[in-house]
Protein backbone atom coordinates (compact mmCIF):
# COMPACT_ATOMS: atom_id res chain seq x y z
CA UNK A 1 0.00 0.00 0.00
CA UNK A 2 1.17 3.10 -0.98
CA UNK A 3 1.47 5.65 2.26
CA UNK A 4 1.02 8.88 0.20
CA UNK A 5 -2.21 7.50 -1.31
CA UNK A 6 -4.54 9.74 0.72
CA UNK A 7 -1.78 12.74 0.87
CA UNK A 8 -3.57 15.54 -1.41
CA UNK A 9 -1.42 18.64 -1.75
CA UNK A 10 -4.22 21.34 -1.13
CA UNK A 11 -3.02 25.27 -1.76
CA UNK A 12 -0.09 26.97 -0.48
CA UNK A 13 1.00 28.61 2.63
CA UNK A 14 3.13 31.89 1.87
CA UNK A 15 6.23 32.56 4.39
CA UNK A 16 7.82 35.60 4.37
CA UNK A 17 11.71 36.15 5.18
CA UNK A 18 13.33 38.71 6.85
CA UNK A 19 15.04 39.60 3.76
CA UNK A 20 11.32 40.27 2.16
CA UNK A 21 11.54 36.90 -0.23
CA UNK A 22 7.82 35.04 0.26
CA UNK A 23 8.59 31.27 -0.37
CA UNK A 24 5.17 29.92 -1.32
CA UNK A 25 5.41 26.30 0.09
CA UNK A 26 2.81 23.51 -0.78
CA UNK A 27 0.11 22.82 1.88
CA UNK A 28 -0.38 18.68 2.38
CA UNK A 29 -3.34 17.11 3.51
CA UNK A 30 -3.75 13.45 5.04
CA UNK A 31 -7.24 11.30 5.11
CA UNK A 32 -8.07 12.56 8.59
CA UNK A 33 -7.38 16.58 7.48
CA UNK A 34 -4.76 16.73 9.45
CA UNK A 35 -2.19 19.69 7.52
CA UNK A 36 1.24 20.09 7.04
CA UNK A 37 3.23 22.49 5.54
CA UNK A 38 5.50 21.10 2.99
CA UNK A 39 9.19 22.06 3.43
CA UNK A 40 10.95 20.04 1.56
CA UNK A 41 12.11 22.82 -0.82
CA UNK A 42 12.60 25.16 1.44
CA UNK A 43 16.45 25.25 1.94
CA UNK A 44 17.31 24.71 -1.67
CA UNK A 45 15.11 28.07 -2.55
CA UNK A 46 15.64 30.26 0.65
CA UNK A 47 19.09 28.84 2.45
CA UNK A 48 16.54 28.57 5.02
CA UNK A 49 16.24 25.70 7.45
CA UNK A 50 13.12 25.00 10.00
CA UNK A 51 14.27 24.38 13.84
CA UNK A 52 12.17 21.87 15.74
CA UNK A 53 14.47 20.49 18.52
CA UNK A 54 12.87 17.18 20.12
CA UNK A 55 10.62 17.39 16.48
CA UNK A 56 7.50 18.53 18.45
CA UNK A 57 6.50 19.96 15.28
CA UNK A 58 8.05 17.82 12.53
CA UNK A 59 6.70 15.41 10.12
CA UNK A 60 9.09 12.78 9.59
CA UNK A 61 7.09 11.05 6.45
CA UNK A 62 3.59 10.26 5.49
CA UNK A 63 2.00 6.94 7.32
CA UNK A 64 -0.81 5.07 6.35
CA UNK A 65 -0.54 2.78 9.65
CA UNK A 66 -1.88 4.78 12.99
CA UNK A 67 -3.91 7.58 13.51
CA UNK A 68 -3.57 9.19 16.74
CA UNK A 69 -5.64 12.79 17.49
CA UNK A 70 -4.15 13.26 21.09
CA UNK A 71 -6.54 16.20 21.69
CA UNK A 72 -9.51 13.93 21.29
CA UNK A 73 -7.90 10.66 22.19
CA UNK A 74 -8.07 8.88 19.54
CA UNK A 75 -6.07 5.39 18.37
CA UNK A 76 -6.73 3.53 15.48
CA UNK A 77 -4.78 1.04 13.82
CA UNK A 78 -5.35 1.10 9.71
CA UNK A 79 -8.88 2.69 10.84
CA UNK A 80 -9.95 0.57 13.50
CA UNK A 81 -10.37 1.91 16.76
CA UNK A 82 -7.71 0.63 19.36
CA UNK A 83 -10.55 -0.20 21.32
CA UNK A 84 -12.54 -2.06 19.03
CA UNK A 85 -9.17 -3.96 18.55
CA UNK A 86 -8.21 -4.81 22.49
CA UNK A 87 -11.77 -6.23 22.80
CA UNK A 88 -12.31 -8.40 19.94
CA UNK A 89 -9.11 -9.00 18.22
CA UNK A 90 -5.99 -10.97 19.32
CA UNK A 91 -2.49 -9.76 18.93
CA UNK A 92 -1.37 -12.23 16.29
CA UNK A 93 -4.46 -10.88 13.63
CA UNK A 94 -3.53 -7.06 15.18
CA UNK A 95 -0.11 -7.64 13.91
CA UNK A 96 -1.74 -8.88 10.52
CA UNK A 97 -3.31 -5.93 10.30
CA UNK A 98 -0.42 -3.44 11.01
CA UNK A 99 1.76 -5.03 8.83
CA UNK A 100 -0.66 -5.98 5.68
CA UNK A 101 -2.81 -3.22 6.25
CA UNK A 102 -5.83 -4.99 6.11
CA UNK A 103 -7.69 -7.87 8.55
CA UNK A 104 -6.90 -11.29 7.02
CA UNK A 105 -9.46 -13.84 5.80
CA UNK A 106 -9.42 -17.19 7.74
CA UNK A 107 -7.45 -18.94 5.60
CA UNK A 108 -4.38 -15.77 5.68
CA UNK A 109 -5.06 -15.76 9.74
CA UNK A 110 -4.56 -19.59 9.77
CA UNK A 111 -1.23 -19.53 7.85
CA UNK A 112 -0.21 -16.49 9.77
CA UNK A 113 -0.53 -18.23 12.69
CA UNK A 114 1.11 -21.19 11.53
CA UNK A 115 4.27 -19.41 10.19
CA UNK A 116 4.55 -18.41 13.39
CA UNK A 117 4.59 -21.20 15.00
CA UNK A 118 6.87 -22.67 12.42
CA UNK A 119 9.50 -20.50 13.30
CA UNK A 120 9.22 -20.12 17.13
CA UNK A 121 12.57 -21.72 17.56
CA UNK A 122 15.84 -19.88 17.74
CA UNK A 123 18.91 -21.30 16.53
CA UNK A 124 20.58 -23.70 18.89
CA UNK A 125 23.93 -22.07 18.76
CA UNK A 126 22.56 -19.01 20.03
CA UNK A 127 21.51 -20.63 23.60
CA UNK A 128 24.92 -20.25 24.35
CA UNK A 129 25.32 -16.20 23.94
CA UNK A 130 23.03 -16.35 27.02
CA UNK A 131 26.06 -17.83 29.05
CA UNK A 132 28.07 -15.00 28.34
CA UNK A 133 25.50 -12.25 29.88
CA UNK A 134 26.17 -11.63 33.94
CA UNK A 135 23.20 -12.32 36.02
CA UNK A 136 22.82 -8.58 36.50
CA UNK A 137 22.19 -8.06 32.80
CA UNK A 138 19.10 -5.91 32.04
CA UNK A 139 17.23 -8.05 29.36
CA UNK A 140 16.38 -4.82 27.28
CA UNK A 141 20.10 -5.06 26.80
CA UNK A 142 20.39 -8.63 26.29
CA UNK A 143 17.37 -8.14 23.53
CA UNK A 144 18.71 -5.62 21.76
CA UNK A 145 21.96 -8.03 21.06
CA UNK A 146 20.17 -11.23 20.24
CA UNK A 147 18.03 -9.33 17.82
CA UNK A 148 21.21 -8.28 16.01
CA UNK A 149 22.65 -11.31 16.31
CA UNK A 150 19.56 -13.19 14.67
CA UNK A 151 20.81 -11.11 11.48
CA UNK A 152 24.17 -13.33 11.39
CA UNK A 153 22.06 -16.24 10.97
CA UNK A 154 19.81 -14.86 7.78
CA UNK A 155 22.54 -13.18 6.40
CA UNK A 156 20.30 -12.77 3.04
CA UNK A 157 18.41 -9.71 4.86
CA UNK A 158 21.29 -7.93 3.41
CA UNK A 159 19.93 -8.76 0.16
CA UNK A 160 16.68 -6.41 -0.10
CA UNK A 161 15.43 -8.49 -2.92
CA UNK A 162 14.95 -11.57 -0.30
CA UNK A 163 11.97 -12.95 1.09
CA UNK A 164 10.73 -9.84 3.43
CA UNK A 165 7.70 -11.93 4.43
CA UNK A 166 10.15 -14.71 5.81
CA UNK A 167 12.44 -12.13 7.84
CA UNK A 168 9.05 -10.69 9.35
CA UNK A 169 7.63 -13.84 10.49
CA UNK A 170 10.93 -14.99 12.03
CA UNK A 171 11.24 -11.73 13.90
CA UNK A 172 7.68 -11.35 15.10
CA UNK A 173 8.21 -15.18 16.75
CA UNK A 174 11.58 -15.37 17.34
CA UNK A 175 11.85 -12.38 19.47
CA UNK A 176 9.11 -13.94 21.81
CA UNK A 177 11.34 -16.73 22.28
CA UNK A 178 14.31 -14.76 22.91
CA UNK A 179 12.65 -12.56 25.45
CA UNK A 180 11.53 -15.71 27.35
CA UNK A 181 15.00 -17.51 26.82
CA UNK A 182 16.25 -14.20 28.67
CA UNK A 183 14.20 -14.52 31.26
CA UNK A 184 14.85 -17.49 32.16
CA UNK A 185 18.88 -17.55 32.22
CA UNK A 186 17.89 -14.43 34.38
CA UNK A 187 16.51 -16.20 37.06
CA UNK A 188 19.13 -19.61 36.26
CA UNK A 189 16.49 -21.81 34.97
CA UNK A 190 16.28 -24.48 32.16
CA UNK A 191 15.16 -22.76 28.89
CA UNK A 192 11.68 -23.87 27.84
CA UNK A 193 11.14 -24.66 24.17
CA UNK A 194 8.12 -23.36 22.41
CA UNK A 195 4.96 -25.77 22.52
CA UNK A 196 3.81 -25.73 19.47
CA UNK A 197 0.33 -26.62 20.16
CA UNK A 198 -0.26 -23.28 22.34
CA UNK A 199 -1.14 -19.79 20.60
CA UNK A 200 1.39 -16.98 20.47
CA UNK A 201 0.52 -15.16 23.71
CA UNK A 202 0.14 -18.44 25.31
CA UNK A 203 3.24 -19.76 24.15
CA UNK A 204 5.29 -17.18 25.25
CA UNK A 205 3.81 -17.39 28.81
CA UNK A 206 4.90 -21.05 28.57
CA UNK A 207 8.15 -20.45 27.83
CA UNK A 208 7.96 -17.91 30.59
CA UNK A 209 6.74 -19.86 33.44
CA UNK A 210 6.62 -23.15 32.60
CA UNK A 211 9.59 -25.36 34.35
CA UNK A 212 10.55 -29.26 32.93
CA UNK A 213 9.59 -30.82 36.39
CA UNK A 214 5.75 -29.57 36.75
CA UNK A 215 2.55 -29.18 34.17
CA UNK A 216 1.91 -25.69 33.41
CA UNK A 217 -1.19 -24.60 32.48
CA UNK A 218 -2.21 -21.75 30.94
CA UNK A 219 -4.80 -19.10 32.28
CA UNK A 220 -7.23 -17.96 29.90
CA UNK A 221 -7.07 -14.51 31.58
CA UNK A 222 -3.72 -14.32 31.75
CA UNK A 223 -3.64 -14.98 27.80
CA UNK A 224 -6.23 -12.51 27.37
CA UNK A 225 -4.23 -9.52 29.54
CA UNK A 226 -0.99 -10.63 27.72
CA UNK A 227 -3.09 -10.10 23.94
CA UNK A 228 -4.93 -7.00 24.94
CA UNK A 229 -1.65 -5.45 26.50
CA UNK A 230 -0.12 -6.43 23.57
CA UNK A 231 -2.47 -4.68 21.06
CA UNK A 232 -2.52 -1.57 23.22
CA UNK A 233 1.12 -1.35 22.77
CA UNK A 234 1.50 -2.50 19.48
CA UNK A 235 1.71 0.71 17.42
CA UNK A 236 2.03 4.59 18.18
CA UNK A 237 3.18 6.43 15.00
CA UNK A 238 6.37 8.20 15.18
CA UNK A 239 7.00 7.97 18.55
CA UNK A 240 10.69 7.92 19.67
CA UNK A 241 11.53 4.18 18.98
CA UNK A 242 9.68 3.57 15.87
CA UNK A 243 11.22 6.65 14.37
CA UNK A 244 14.76 5.24 15.36
CA UNK A 245 13.41 1.96 13.50
CA UNK A 246 12.61 4.42 10.25
CA UNK A 247 15.89 6.44 10.63
CA UNK A 248 18.22 3.05 10.95
CA UNK A 249 16.19 1.76 8.12
CA UNK A 250 16.69 4.18 6.06
CA UNK A 251 20.18 3.72 5.52
CA UNK A 252 19.96 0.43 4.05
CA UNK A 253 20.16 -1.44 7.36
CA UNK A 254 18.44 -4.72 7.44
CA UNK A 255 15.29 -5.37 9.33
CA UNK A 256 17.15 -7.08 12.38
CA UNK A 257 19.71 -4.33 12.95
CA UNK A 258 16.67 -1.78 12.63
CA UNK A 259 14.38 -3.40 15.14
CA UNK A 260 17.51 -3.73 17.72
CA UNK A 261 17.80 -0.32 17.69
CA UNK A 262 14.22 -0.05 17.99
CA UNK A 263 14.47 -1.85 21.50
CA UNK A 264 17.34 0.20 22.47
CA UNK A 265 15.10 3.39 21.93
CA UNK A 266 12.23 2.23 24.09
CA UNK A 267 14.65 0.80 27.36
CA UNK A 268 14.51 4.68 28.03
CA UNK A 269 12.66 5.91 31.07
CA UNK A 270 10.87 8.78 29.23
CA UNK A 271 9.79 6.26 26.83
CA UNK A 272 9.43 2.31 27.06
CA UNK A 273 11.59 2.34 30.24
CA UNK A 274 8.41 4.24 32.05
CA UNK A 275 6.51 1.24 33.18
CA UNK A 276 9.58 -0.23 34.94
CA UNK A 277 9.79 3.76 36.43
CA UNK A 278 6.32 3.71 37.51
CA UNK A 279 6.75 0.18 39.83
CA UNK A 280 10.08 1.79 41.03
CA UNK A 281 8.07 5.15 41.76
CA UNK A 282 5.48 3.67 43.81
CA UNK A 283 7.92 0.87 45.49
CA UNK A 284 9.59 4.24 46.69
CA UNK A 285 6.69 5.93 47.87
CA UNK A 286 5.40 2.49 50.00
CA UNK A 287 8.92 1.78 51.07
CA UNK A 288 9.38 5.28 52.67
CA UNK A 289 6.20 5.44 54.39
CA UNK A 290 5.06 9.14 52.62
CA UNK A 291 1.77 9.25 51.22
CA UNK A 292 1.56 10.11 47.89
CA UNK A 293 0.37 13.87 48.26
CA UNK A 294 3.83 14.28 49.68
CA UNK A 295 5.41 12.91 46.55
CA UNK A 296 3.26 14.63 44.15
CA UNK A 297 4.42 18.09 45.93
CA UNK A 298 7.97 17.04 45.06
CA UNK A 299 7.14 16.32 41.99
CA UNK A 300 5.59 20.29 41.06
CA UNK A 301 8.49 21.53 42.94
CA UNK A 302 10.52 20.05 40.57
CA UNK A 303 12.95 18.42 43.65
CA UNK A 304 15.69 16.24 41.98
CA UNK A 305 14.11 17.12 38.80
CA UNK A 306 11.16 14.61 39.57
CA UNK A 307 8.25 13.42 37.54
CA UNK A 308 5.16 11.07 38.12
CA UNK A 309 6.42 8.99 36.34
CA UNK A 310 3.45 7.04 33.74
CA UNK A 311 1.82 10.60 33.18
CA UNK A 312 2.17 12.70 30.30
CA UNK A 313 2.78 11.95 26.86
CA UNK A 314 4.37 14.11 23.83
CA UNK A 315 0.91 13.80 21.90
CA UNK A 316 -1.93 13.14 24.36
CA UNK A 317 -3.00 16.35 25.59
CA UNK A 318 -6.73 14.98 26.76
CA UNK A 319 -6.30 11.25 27.70
CA UNK A 320 -4.63 8.12 26.95
CA UNK A 321 -7.11 6.22 25.41
CA UNK A 322 -4.63 2.65 25.80
CA UNK A 323 -4.57 4.12 30.04
CA UNK A 324 -8.04 4.16 30.26
CA UNK A 325 -8.19 0.22 28.84
CA UNK A 326 -5.41 -0.86 31.00
CA UNK A 327 -6.91 0.40 34.12
CA UNK A 328 -10.11 -1.49 33.65
CA UNK A 329 -8.23 -4.47 32.99
CA UNK A 330 -5.82 -3.77 36.00
CA UNK A 331 -9.06 -4.04 37.85
CA UNK A 332 -10.13 -7.12 36.48
CA UNK A 333 -6.78 -9.29 36.29
CA UNK A 334 -6.47 -8.43 40.37
CA UNK A 335 -10.29 -8.92 41.03
CA UNK A 336 -9.88 -12.31 38.86
CA UNK A 337 -7.17 -13.40 41.03
CA UNK A 338 -8.34 -12.19 44.60
CA UNK A 339 -5.19 -10.50 45.31
CA UNK A 340 -4.47 -7.09 46.62
CA UNK A 341 -1.65 -5.31 45.39
CA UNK A 342 -1.14 -2.04 47.88
CA UNK A 343 0.83 -0.40 45.15
CA UNK A 344 -2.60 -0.07 43.00
CA UNK A 345 -3.82 1.69 45.45
CA UNK A 346 -0.79 3.84 46.19
CA UNK A 347 -1.33 4.25 42.18
CA UNK A 348 -5.09 4.86 42.23
CA UNK A 349 -4.54 7.55 44.89
CA UNK A 350 -1.97 9.14 43.48
CA UNK A 351 -4.06 9.70 40.08
CA UNK A 352 -6.81 10.91 42.07
CA UNK A 353 -4.88 13.93 43.49
CA UNK A 354 -3.10 14.39 40.20
CA UNK A 355 -6.02 14.92 38.30
CA UNK A 356 -7.59 17.52 40.47
CA UNK A 357 -4.09 19.53 40.81
CA UNK A 358 -3.79 22.56 38.81
CA UNK A 359 -0.01 22.02 37.74
CA UNK A 360 -1.13 18.24 35.86
CA UNK A 361 -4.30 19.93 34.56
CA UNK A 362 -2.58 22.99 33.40
CA UNK A 363 0.15 21.27 31.85
CA UNK A 364 -2.14 18.34 30.37
CA UNK A 365 -0.76 16.00 32.33
CA UNK A 366 -2.49 12.41 32.37
CA UNK A 367 -2.00 8.43 32.61
CA UNK A 368 -0.37 6.79 29.66
CA UNK A 369 -0.03 3.59 28.67
CA UNK A 370 2.43 3.22 31.48
CA UNK A 371 0.82 4.05 34.56
CA UNK A 372 -1.40 0.73 34.59
CA UNK A 373 0.27 -1.54 33.00
CA UNK A 374 3.68 -2.50 35.13
CA UNK A 375 0.48 -3.75 38.02
CA UNK A 376 -0.45 -5.71 36.19
CA UNK A 377 2.55 -7.21 34.59
CA UNK A 378 3.16 -7.75 38.43
CA UNK A 379 -0.25 -9.38 39.06
CA UNK A 380 0.96 -11.53 35.91
CA UNK A 381 4.14 -12.66 37.94
CA UNK A 382 6.64 -10.69 35.35
CA UNK A 383 9.32 -9.09 37.09
CA UNK A 384 10.02 -5.64 36.62
CA UNK A 385 13.26 -5.36 35.02
CA UNK A 386 11.04 -7.46 32.10
CA UNK A 387 8.59 -4.94 31.84
CA UNK A 388 10.30 -3.21 28.79
CA UNK A 389 10.80 -6.00 26.98
CA UNK A 390 6.84 -6.83 26.92
CA UNK A 391 6.53 -3.58 25.72
CA UNK A 392 9.08 -4.10 23.01
CA UNK A 393 7.14 -7.70 22.36
CA UNK A 394 4.21 -5.89 21.90
CA UNK A 395 5.28 -3.11 19.87
CA UNK A 396 7.22 -5.34 17.31
CA UNK A 397 4.57 -5.17 14.68
CA UNK A 398 4.45 -1.61 14.36
CA UNK A 399 8.26 -1.25 14.27
CA UNK A 400 7.72 -3.80 11.57
CA UNK A 401 5.00 -2.19 9.70
CA UNK A 402 6.99 0.89 9.77
CA UNK A 403 9.97 -0.65 8.57
CA UNK A 404 8.00 -2.38 5.68
CA UNK A 405 6.51 1.31 4.89
CA UNK A 406 9.56 2.93 4.57
CA UNK A 407 11.20 -0.15 2.19
CA UNK A 408 8.42 0.14 0.08
CA UNK A 409 8.35 3.68 -0.21
CA UNK A 410 9.98 4.62 -3.36
CA UNK A 411 10.31 8.26 -2.16
CA UNK A 412 12.02 7.36 1.14
CA UNK A 413 15.48 9.61 1.54
CA UNK A 414 18.09 8.48 4.31
CA UNK A 415 17.36 10.64 7.55
CA UNK A 416 19.51 13.40 7.64
CA UNK A 417 18.04 16.50 9.93
CA UNK A 418 20.30 19.90 9.73
CA UNK A 419 21.18 22.07 12.21
CA UNK A 420 22.19 25.17 13.16
CA UNK A 421 25.56 25.80 14.09
CA UNK A 422 26.18 27.37 17.74
CA UNK A 423 29.87 26.38 18.36
CA UNK A 424 33.11 28.39 17.49
CA UNK A 425 33.90 30.14 14.29
CA UNK A 426 36.93 29.60 12.60
CA UNK A 427 40.09 29.71 14.48
CA UNK A 428 43.57 29.23 13.95
CA UNK A 429 45.49 25.99 15.29
CA UNK A 430 47.62 26.67 18.35
CA UNK A 431 50.68 23.94 19.11
CA UNK A 432 50.72 22.42 22.41
CA UNK A 433 53.75 24.44 23.69
CA UNK A 434 51.76 27.59 23.03
CA UNK A 435 48.62 27.24 24.75
N1 LIG B 1 5.53 14.81 35.91
C1 LIG B 1 5.70 16.10 36.22
N2 LIG B 1 5.86 17.09 35.34
C2 LIG B 1 5.83 16.74 34.04
C3 LIG B 1 5.63 15.40 33.64
C4 LIG B 1 5.46 14.42 34.62
N3 LIG B 1 5.28 13.14 34.30
N4 LIG B 1 5.65 15.36 32.29
C5 LIG B 1 5.86 16.60 31.87
N5 LIG B 1 5.96 17.43 32.93
C6 LIG B 1 6.14 18.89 32.90
C7 LIG B 1 7.59 19.25 32.60
O1 LIG B 1 8.36 19.37 33.77
C8 LIG B 1 7.41 20.55 31.86
O2 LIG B 1 7.18 21.54 32.82
P1 LIG B 1 7.72 23.05 32.60
O3 LIG B 1 6.95 23.59 31.45
O4 LIG B 1 7.43 23.71 33.91
O5 LIG B 1 9.19 22.92 32.32
C9 LIG B 1 6.11 20.36 31.07
O6 LIG B 1 5.36 19.39 31.83
C10 LIG B 1 6.30 19.84 29.65
O7 LIG B 1 7.15 18.68 29.73
P2 LIG B 1 8.05 18.20 28.55
O8 LIG B 1 9.06 17.24 29.08
O9 LIG B 1 8.56 19.39 27.78
O10 LIG B 1 6.97 17.48 27.65
P3 LIG B 1 7.29 16.42 26.53
O11 LIG B 1 6.12 16.39 25.64
O12 LIG B 1 8.62 16.68 25.93
O13 LIG B 1 7.43 15.07 27.37
C11 LIG B 1 7.06 12.96 28.31
C12 LIG B 1 6.57 13.98 27.29
C13 LIG B 1 8.52 12.63 28.04
C14 LIG B 1 6.25 11.68 28.14
C15 LIG B 1 6.87 13.53 29.74
O14 LIG B 1 5.51 13.83 29.98
C16 LIG B 1 7.43 12.62 30.82
O15 LIG B 1 8.61 12.67 31.11
N6 LIG B 1 6.56 11.74 31.44
C17 LIG B 1 7.02 10.81 32.43
C18 LIG B 1 7.67 9.61 31.75
C19 LIG B 1 6.63 8.72 31.10
O16 LIG B 1 5.62 8.35 31.69
N7 LIG B 1 6.93 8.33 29.84
C20 LIG B 1 6.08 7.42 29.08
C21 LIG B 1 5.46 8.11 27.91
S1 LIG B 1 4.37 7.04 27.08
C22 LIG B 1 5.38 6.04 26.19
O17 LIG B 1 6.48 6.33 25.80
C23 LIG B 1 4.85 4.77 25.94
Amino acid sequence: MNSDMAAETKGTAKLTLPSGKESNLPVIVGSENESAVDIRALRAETGFITLDTGYMNTGSTTSAITYLDGEQGILRYRGYSIEELAEKSDFVETSYLLINGQLPNKQQREAFGQQLTRHSLIHEDMHHFFNGYPQTAHPMAVLSSMVTSMSTYYPDTMDRNSDIDLHITRILSKVRTLAAFAYKKSIGQPLMYPKNSLKYCANFLHMMFAVPSEEYVVSPIFEKAVNQLFILHADHEQNCSTSTVRMVGSSGANLYASIAAGVLALWGPLHGGANQAVIEMLEEVKASGIDGKKFIEDVKNKKDNRRLMGFGHRVYKNFDPRAKILKKMCDEVLTHMGVTDPLLDIAKSMEEVALKDDYFISKKLYPNVDFYSGIIYRALGIPTNMFTVMFALGRLPGWIAHWKEMVEDKDTKIGRPRQIYTGPTERKYVPLDQR
